[in-house]
């Protein structure tokens, strides 16, 4: 038997009951993750970053209808029960959410916070705090510089390093990182790649959620590119960014300052309103006449970096 993906996501979608109808979130995401990879998930505001992060550690809301599969070492994650799902969140899958500040409880000193979050990790007496300790110090930062004190007088990298600890100090195979950097300085962002680098480096799998197309480059790994809700180029983030295969990531790296700065004409579509067809059709100049029939799928681009959502490469 060949060995199963260390996070093996097939077919995966996401929809939310709304007033004003279906909200079509995520459509059909498949990927795999093993140890050591990185999986740099980019993409506007809206897209689904977010709701993809959420559907795999079950942490949607209940409007949420959640279909597909999502296997963690071949264990299937969307059917098991909410009981295996906590042994599982923060101990094999664990998730750096967007905005570290309000990640962290307002009334609670950061180490006594910590500590118990630790615990709830399954780390036990002085254990917890020793690991606190050495994650904290692999980020540059002393448990003493930040345990007796409360999350807003820490400063906001200082929060964001906490809540990094704190998703590290479970070990877990799998780090899901939101938007890691939004907010922060140009060297605190430099700072936070450099952490984000080692988490693969001590042999865990990692998910970075952003639209800083600049730290997707520098983390390296493969990408998925996002656009309203679909997964449309998955690929080494070198042959992504050197020759992209989906129109949409040509426009997206061709609307940066140093390579022309071109916007992208048009509007993103509203995930209410997805059209029958390819989902960028709207905005595409290389649009063809079947485009707007049905969804391509996501296919293997001619070059063998990896695959692309587009009539282009069928
Ligand atoms: N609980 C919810 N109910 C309805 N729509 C939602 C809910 N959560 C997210 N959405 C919608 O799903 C889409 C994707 O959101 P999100 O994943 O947060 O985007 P991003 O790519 O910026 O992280 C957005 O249109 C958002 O409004
Ligand atoms: S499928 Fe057609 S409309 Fe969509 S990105 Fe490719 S060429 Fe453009
Ligand atoms: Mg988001």
């Amino acid at each position: 038997m060949t060995h199963p993906h260390l996070l093996d996501v097939q077919g995966l979608n996401v929809g939310f009951r709304t007033k004003h109808g279906l909200v079509q979130a995520l459509s059909d995401a498949t990927f795999h993750v093993d140890p050591g990879e990185t999986l740099v998930i980019i993409g506007e505001s809206g897209s689904g970053k977010t709701v993809m992060a959420h559907a795999l550690m079950r942490m949607l809301p209940m409007n949420a209808s959640v279909s597909g599969s999502v296997r963690l070492s071949g264990s299937e994650l969307l059917s098991c029960s909410e009981r295996d799902m906590q042994r599982v969140r923060g101990r094999k899958m664990a998730l750096i959410p967007q905005g570290a500040g309000s990640a962290l409880n307002p009334v609670r000193k950061v180490g006594g916070l910590m500590l118990e979050m630790a615990r709830a990790r399954g780390l036990k007496g002085p254990e917890a705090r020793e690991r606190l300790e050495a994650v904290l110090g692999e980020l540059g930062l002393a448990w003493e510089a930040v345990a007796d004190r409360y999350p807003h007088q820490l400063s906001g990298g200082m929060q964001q390093r906490v809540v990094n600890a704190l998703a590290l100090v479970g070990n877990p195979d799998v780090v899901i990182a939101d938007e890691p950097t939004h907010g922060l300085d140009p060297d605190l962002v430099d700072t936070t790649a450099d952490q984000l680098r080692k988490i693969p480096e001590r042999d865990a799998a990692l998910l970075v959620i952003t639209h800083d197309l600049r730290l997707a480059q520098r983390l390296g790994g493969r990408v998925a590119l996002i656009y309203a809700s679909y997964v449309v180029e998955l690929r080494s983030s070198e042959a992504f960014f050197e020759r992209p295969a989906h129109p949409y990531g040509r426009a997206l790296l061709g609307a940066l300052p140093e390579r022309g700065g071109v916007a992208i004409p048009g509007l993103p579509v509203e995930l209410t309103q997805l059209p029958p067809g390819c989902a960028f059709a709207s905005r595409c100049t290389d649009r063809m006449d079947e485009c707007s029939q049905s969804v391509p799928a996501l296919l293997p681009v001619n070059d063998g970096a990896g695959s692309a959502r587009c009539f282009l490469h069928a």
